[in-house]
């Protein structure tokens, strides 16, 4: 089956969280499972350099203010679409912010234009006789494309799914742009694009793809409510019989503790005491006898490290230590270096490091993940194939991968991590004193550690339910 991916980044060419390393993943893993998925990507800088894409495919005049094509390009084993768009694209800094950290003011017709490209090349096929029999879109960047695809009246041979990564993001823009922005004027209701008197850009993906998926099954349920819909419950409530929950996976072979170039390889979990020693002196913590607690996040209050700063001190009392690597909030930035600044036990990085991540995870005891909601959720899985114990929030993704050492576990012989709800500071101290305690019996937490080493976190499973979801859809068309 031919699939034509759109979203706006793609790791190991562009990203900013988790969406480009799925993105990036997704056609490696489909390929066992005889999907051809080519991705179409917006041309930031960085992407025309990094893959040099050659003439173009597709071509359009007056594309939201400029001249725009398509490209064809190949990077490390990746079939893409490069939407070169200078007026929109060639810029420097955030994919998505300006230099005061708002969002470019035109970023509704940056990603109009994708999802437009991304639904003409659907509904036309590429320049070889390539035909994608699936449009797949991630994200509110992508989600007019279905929409358009139908406008295009080429949904009847073309299936499209629409993957929820976060649906905090909605992709904004004013009513008065929905002409420019080439949307149907039906379309402008609340059963169609129109939210509260806007356009949103995942509704409209939401409201117009055949199929719905998300990155976990516990997302896919906790989008029916209230408490994590984000004003989309009910939208997603309706079409529930065409929602999926398919968990990610991550890169067995960028995330592999046994041949990964960033750090002291090693096989078992004996083999990261080296790797915690290096750690230390690298972050300039001494051996406190206690365990290495690390994070690295996106500080943004969906990862609830607010919540890590109110309980940390009992942690730190207990003789727990903490490394955290992290960008985002201005204000949580300095919030944790001024914590850094007071507290030997504390090393904070500010920044994007993705060598340091690896050094972070294999040296750390465990990897804290407090989200207050969690599509997913990558970091907890990587801890886990690396022998560090993820102490997660019960939400989400979290929630499907992480076995908590709760006694039954325990007795059984099957706990991977620690759990913890309600998702507040109190009950996350009480998780971090469980840690402490666990960690003081070197039985019982090498246990745990071994667990975790052995729990699957590829991408198989999660491809063949991809596939098997195409199938199914084409069976329909
Ligand atoms: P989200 O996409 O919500 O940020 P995920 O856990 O799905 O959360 O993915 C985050 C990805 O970004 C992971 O691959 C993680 O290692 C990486 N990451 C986040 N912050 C940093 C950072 N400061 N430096 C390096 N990698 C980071
Ligand atoms: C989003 C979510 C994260 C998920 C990632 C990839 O960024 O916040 O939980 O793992 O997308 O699907």
């Amino acid at each position: 089956i031919p699939v034509l991916s759109v979203a706006s980044e793609c790791a190991p060419l562009i990203k900013t969280g988790g969406l480009a390393d799925v993105v990036g993943a997704l056609p490696h893993a489909l390929a066992a499972e005889g999907i051809e998925t080519r991705v179409m990507l917006p041309g930031y800088p960085s992407v025309m350099t990094a893959c040099a894409p050659g003439d173009p495919v597709m071509e359009e005049a007056g594309l939201f203010g400029g001249a725009a094509c398509l490209r064809p390009a190949t990077y490390r084993g990746l079939s893409l679409y490069i939407l070169d768009a200078p007026h929109l694209f060639a810029r420097e800094g955030s994919i998505y912010l300006d230099a005061e950290g708002e969002d470019w003011p035109d970023n509704p017709e940056r990603f109009a234009a994708l999802s437009w490209m991304g639904a003409r090349l659907a509904a036309e096929g590429g320049e070889d006789g390539w035909v994608p029999r699936v449009l797949h879109c991630h994200d509110w960047q992508a989600g007019f494309a279905p929409l358009y695809l139908r406008e295009m009246g080429a949904a009847e041979r073309c299936a499209s799914v629409m993957t929820v990564h976060n649906i905090a993001f909605h992709g904004f823009a004013p009513a008065e742009r929905r002409h420019e922005l080439r949307l149907p004027e039906e379309g402008w209701r609340p059963e169609g694009y129109e939210y509260w008197g806007r356009i949103s850009a995942l509704k409209a993906g939401l409201t117009s793809a055949d199929r719905i998926t998300t990155v976990s099954p516990t997302y896919a349920a906790e989008l029916t409510t209230q408490e994590f819909g984000m004003g989309l419950e009910g939208v997603i409530s309706e079409r529930s019989s065409d929602l999926a929950g398919i968990l990610n996976g991550i890169d067995l072979d960028a995330w592999n503790p046994a041949t990964d170039p960033a750090i002291l390889t090693y096989k078992t979990h004996r083999g990261k005491a080296r790797n915690r020693a290096a750690l230390r002196a690298e972050l300039g913590l001494y051996d406190s006898g206690g365990p290495l607690a690390v994070v690295v996040s996106r500080l943004t209050h969906q990862k609830g490290l607010d919540l890590l700063l109110e309980a940390l001190p009992e942690f730190l009392e207990a003789g727990g230590q903490l490394g955290m690597l992290g960008s985002g909030d201005r204000r949580m930035e300095v919030a944790w270096q001024e914590i850094a600044a007071e507290h030997p036990n504390v090393a904070v990085r500010i920044g994007y490091d993705e060598a340091l991540a690896h050094r972070l995870i294999a040296g750390g005891d465990a990897i804290l993940v407090p989200s207050r909601f969690e599509p997913c959720g990558l970091t907890q899985l990587y801890g886990l194939r690396y022998g560090t114990v993820p102490v997660v929030a019960q939400t989400g993704g979290l929630a499907d991968t992480v076995i908590s050492a709760n006694d039954a576990a325990l007795r059984a012989g099957v706990a991977t991590g620690l759990t913890f709800s309600p998702v507040t500071a109190p009950a996350l101290g009480r998780a971090l004193s469980r840690v402490t305690a666990l960690f003081a019996d070197h039985e019982v937490w090498g246990r745990i550690q071994r667990n975790a080493m052995r729990h699957p976190v590829g991408w198989d499973v999660s491809a063949a339910a991809y596939a098997a979801l195409y199938h199914d859809l084409l069976r329909d068309k």
